[in-house]
This record gives C-alpha cells, structure tokens and sequence, in this order.
C-alpha cells in the first residue's frame, strides 16, 4: 500500500525530492534515500551524503556541498548547512510551514494521503465465545480491530469484518439438553430493561445455564450420554436441536452487543460469522487436504506436519485437521475460513487480530493453506497482541484466578473517570458528567491498549489510565478541549493563514508536526501500528502545551497574528479529532 501523494506533499517529501535532485550526475540510480528526518538543530537533518560518498568514494564533506550548491531554487528552504562529517542541518521557511499546513487546513482528510493500490482486507477480529463472559483478552482484539479497521478504511482499502465467534463444539450438546430438559431455563424476565441491564440478564441467565448443566453433566452419567447424542443432533442438522442453539446463540449476541455498546464500537450482526458458518465445508476442506497429500492419517487423526515444529522431547507436533473420532476442530474451522476469504471474498490480505498465545496455530493454520493452495504466501497475517497483567505482573485475574469481566473493568473504568470529570468540570450536570465520563473512561481504556506496541504486555492500571498526566487518553482530550475553549472565546476572530509571518519557535515546532499527520497515517496504515498514531497525537498534545504558554491567541499583538494562531490551534483540534476518531476515541468538546 504506497501513498498517492497528496494534494499538499509534506514539507518532509519537498525536501527529499529536492535533495535527491541534487545529488551528483555519477549517483548509482538504486540510491534513493537522502535519510532526512526531523531534527533538534535545524528542522531537519539529512545524513544520507555519508552512505553516498562511500559509494562515489569521495569525501562526505565535500559531496554535501556540492549538494547544498545544486539544490534547485526554491521557496521551501530559508537555509542549509553542512555540518559534522556531512550532514545537512536543513531550515524551512516560515512561509514554506505555512502554505503547507493551509493545504491541509483545505483539505477535508487533513492531507491524508489515500492508498496507491487499495485492496480488500479481511479482518477477523472481536471473536468471543458464545454462552461466555467476554474478558481483557476480547478487550484486546475489539479495540485493536476496530481501530486498525477506521485507519484502513480512512486510507481507502476495502474492508470486510468478520467476528469469527465461538460458536460451535461439543458443550452445545450439554447446553441444549439442558434445555431440552428444562425448557424454562433460558425464559426472560418479563420486565427486562433494554441495552445494558438486558445484555447483563442474559448473561446472567446464560451462565446459570453452563453452571447447572455442567454440575449435571459431571454427576451424571446418563445425562452425560444424552449430551453427546445431542452434539450428534446437533450436527446432523436436527431441528429442534437447532432451534435451541439459535436461541443460546441469540442471547450471546444480545450480551455481546451490550458490551459493545460499553465499548462504543460498532459490531453488525451481518459481520458476525462464527465457527459454525463454515461447518458445511468441513468435510470438504478434509478431503481436499487428504487427497492432495497435505495431510496424512496418523493414529487415525488427519494431521499436517512441519518440519519446525515439535514438542519438547522432539517429536513432531502435527496440526489436527480431524480428531480420530471423526470431530472437527479449531484448525478445520480455520482452513475453511481462509477458502472463504479468498475464494469468496476476494481478500487480497487477511488479518488476524488474535492473542500471541496463538501464533502457533496460526503459523500451522496459514502454512497448510499455502501448500494447499488456497492462501498467497504472505497474504495472511496474524496481529498477535501480548497479554493483559495484574499489578503483580501476571496474567490480569480475579483473586479467585477467574478471568476478569471485562464489563466489571469498564464499569470501573467509567466510574474512576467520573471523579476526573466531577473535579474538573463544575459547572456540568450529573447527566453531562456521567455522559463525559464513558467517554474519557472508555478512551482511556481504549488508549492504554492502543498506545503500547500491540504485541508487548501490559499491565492494567486503571489509575495511571484515567491520569490527567503522562501519555493518557484524558491528557489529549483534555488539550483537545482546552483548543475549543478557546474559539468560544474568540468573538468575531476567524482561523486565517498570513505567510508573511515570522513564527515563533513553539509556533513552528507544533505547525512542523501537524505537517507530518499524513505520513504518519500512512506508516501506521502499512505497518498495523495504531500505537505510532497515538505516540504522534500525544507528541501533538505536547507541542501544544508550550505554544500556548509563550504565544497568546486572543491577547496576540496583532490581528494577523492573532488569526494565524487560531488557524494554527484549528487545525490541532481537527487533528487531534481525527486522529482519535481512528482510534476509537471521542473528543468531548468541553472536559
Ligand atoms: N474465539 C477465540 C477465543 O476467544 C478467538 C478466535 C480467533 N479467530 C480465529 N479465526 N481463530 O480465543
């Protein structure tokens, strides 16, 4: 996915383009790269005459000047220096900064460049288990599903969601002859309240329905057998059967659309296509593999085998595609999603947004579709996220080792953001507080997830989270409120550009980095790192800060500064905005 420039090039391409213009005739056509990147002593810093000279062999010095000398006429570049061995301290005009950023200000996508060659994504992200309590694990995968899916999506790629739920295996057989059995079991309430309260009944009726079947299931042994011929009902496509699996289906999705709703994500229905949508390609997908010798009888288990991967004591661990007893498992599902995908759904890439716990089989699942024919090498991917920990530094767990709810978590989350709220805002209703508090406590949530590099751990700590200081959620919403504050000071001053203004040093320091949204955008885009969006906005945030202390907006000495202020703090709050739209995090306009 390369960039299609955008309307306004940043500054950063100007420069590059002007330096690799400038380089001698004699430069080998392969090299391309003049290495600038921003820096502390000019704005930028070009290092990449060091590697060129080595290759012209001649001396680093010498070659940066001549550089410097051919460098076309332009208006971008009010100086540039060599410096140190070779480098070039490159300083860009104030006027340069500022017709870049008034392109962007145009712009309604704030210079985000689309994809070159968009394609179709399929991503298979929020998958919790039916008649199960979602926890920090689905957490993970929701929220970075979600926001890999906005940032996709906002650069152009077509893409098709798919919650791969778990809902399908044997315990469907205790389940449902448990309610064969006592047919009042699942019955709601009749005065049932709607969203959340109705998302919790069910649960709540969903797990009496596992504890009671389960505690039947082990003490009894001719229930225990009636289970299992149910399973076979089950997948012989009995109605009744059926019909009871819809219904314990059905209640776990209103509970998952509960949570989502905590969550403020959006999960369709339509998108919700579980382990049990691909039972019919089951068989198929067994004799495809068997036929073409991908896989092979073993112990009468159908298995796959790599030569990389074995168990401890060195015997080769196979991928079960079908159990000797004819079951089908986790793999098989799998197999038969990726046919989909491709064949059906066109998806040029597939991801997965799933625990690192996990890499294994995924590694197994995608190297036996690719010998079998039916995955590209490389077309499928696994956005494995590290594991949620307590403050002891383990795996996060109740103190009765239970997974944590992760409704009990948002719960608290909103409740910690509540008394931020209520210490800043005074004159606020309780509605407006409780109202801002979901949005900070569930951003913050959302935030502390995001803005770690997905694949490491961490540690949930609600407190740090909901902080005003430090790399927090509130902190930018916090700065983006504090930006609209002030244009409900502003009277009749407008947001306007003048170019022929000299800018102070936090002035340009913000405007350089609002410059880089879209290159930003675009690597986080390619690489899948929502966390390189966060690090930028908070960097936004930072930026801010100074300039509002040392450049008065509304008090500035003139209009044409106090305008090209406002302009400036504009566009802060419309990034800010949208960048954390794509992250899946309201802005309130007031905190
Ligand atoms: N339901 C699984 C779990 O809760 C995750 C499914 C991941 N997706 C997949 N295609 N296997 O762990």
């Amino acid at each position: 996915m390369a960039s299609v420039p955008s309307l306004a090039a940043t500054l950063h391409q100007c420069l590059a383009e002007a330096l690799s213009a400038s380089v001698p005739q004699e430069t080998p056509a392969d090299w391309l790269d003049p290495m600038l990147r921003r820096s502390d002593r000019a704005d930028f810093q070009a290092n990449g005459m060091l590697a060129l000279s080595k290759r012209l062999k001649t001396n680093p010095r010498e070659l940066a000047g001549t550089v410097v000398e051919s460098i076309p006429a332009n208006e971008e570049i009010a100086s540039v220096e060599v410096s140190g061995p070779g480098f070039l301290n490159i300083v860009v005009s104030d006027a340069a900064v500022l017709r870049n950023l008034a392109a962007r200000s145009d712009d309604e996508r704030l210079g985000v460049p689309y994809a070159e060659s968009p394609g179709v994504t399929v991503i298979d992200y929020s998958q919790p288990n039916v008649a199960k309590e979602m926890h920090v694990g689905h957490l993970r995968s929701t929220v970075i599903g979600d926001a890999v899916t906005k940032i996709l999506e906002h650069r152009g790629e077509t893409v098709i969601r798919r919650h791969h739920i778990g809902d399908w295996g044997t315990q469907f057989g205790m389940l449902i002859q448990y309610l064969i059995e006592h047919p009042h079991e699942l019955d709601h309430a009749s005065d049932a309240a709607d969203g959340r309260d109705e998302g919790e009944a069910a649960m709540a009726r969903l797990n009496r329905l596992y504890k009671d079947s389960r505690s039947l299931f082990d003490s009894d042994e001719e229930f225990k057998t009636r289970a299992r011929d149910r399973v076979v009902a089950l997948q012989a496509g009995d109605e009744e059967t059926l019909a009871l699996w819809h219904k314990i289906v059905d209640e776990s999705k209103t509970y998952f659309q509960a949570v989502y709703e905590d969550l403020d994500v959006e999960i369709l229905d339509k998108d919700i296509v579980g382990e049990s949508a691909y039972n019919d390609d089951l068989q198929q997908v067994v004799k495809d593999l068997e036929s073409s010798g991908v896989a092979v009888r073993s112990e009468g288990a159908l298995c796959v085998f790599f030569d990389d991967v074995k168990g401890p004591d060195g015997t080769p661990t196979p991928l079960i595609v079908q159990k000797s007893n004819g079951g089908f498992g986790y793999a098989a599902t799998d197999l038969a999603a990726i046919r989909d995908r491709v064949g059906e759904l066109q998806a040029d890439t597939i991801l997965y947004v799933v625990d690192a716990r996990q890499a294994l089989h995924f590694r197994m699942v995608f190297e036996t579709a690719r010998r079998a024919g039916w995955l590209p090498e490389g077309a499928a991917r696994q956005l494995a996220f590290g594991t949620v920990l307590g403050k002891d530094g383990k795996p996060f767990k109740t103190r009765e080792g239970e997974s944590v709810r992760l409704v009990d978590l948002l719960d608290e989350a909103k409740q910690r953001a509540a008394v931020v709220v209520r210490e800043k805002a005074q004159d606020l209703t309780e509605e407006e507080i409780q109202e801002r508090a979901a949005q900070v406590g569930i951003g913050a949530v959302k935030y502390a997830d995001l803005s770690n590099s997905m694949t490491r751990d961490y540690v949930f700590d609600l407190d740090r989270m909901v902080s005003l200081q430090g790399d927090t959620s509130v902190y930018l919403q916090y700065a983006y409120a504090r930006v609209r504050s002030i244009f409900r000071r502003a009277g009749e001053l407008r947001p306007q550009v003048h170019p022929m203004l000299t800018l102070e040093p936090a002035e340009r320091a913000l405007a350089l980095h609002l410059d880089e949204f879209g290159d930003t955008l675009t690597a986080v885009a390619e690489n899948y790192e929502p966390h390189k969006l966060a690090a930028y906005l908070y960097e936004l945030a930072t930026l801010f800060g100074p300039f509002y202390e040392n450049c008065p907006v509304l008090k500035a000495d003139s209009q044409q500064t106090a305008e090209n202020r406002l302009f400036l703090c504009d566009l802060t709050a419309r990034t800010l905005r949208e960048g954390m739209t794509l992250l899946g995090i309201r802005t309130p306009e007031r905190l």
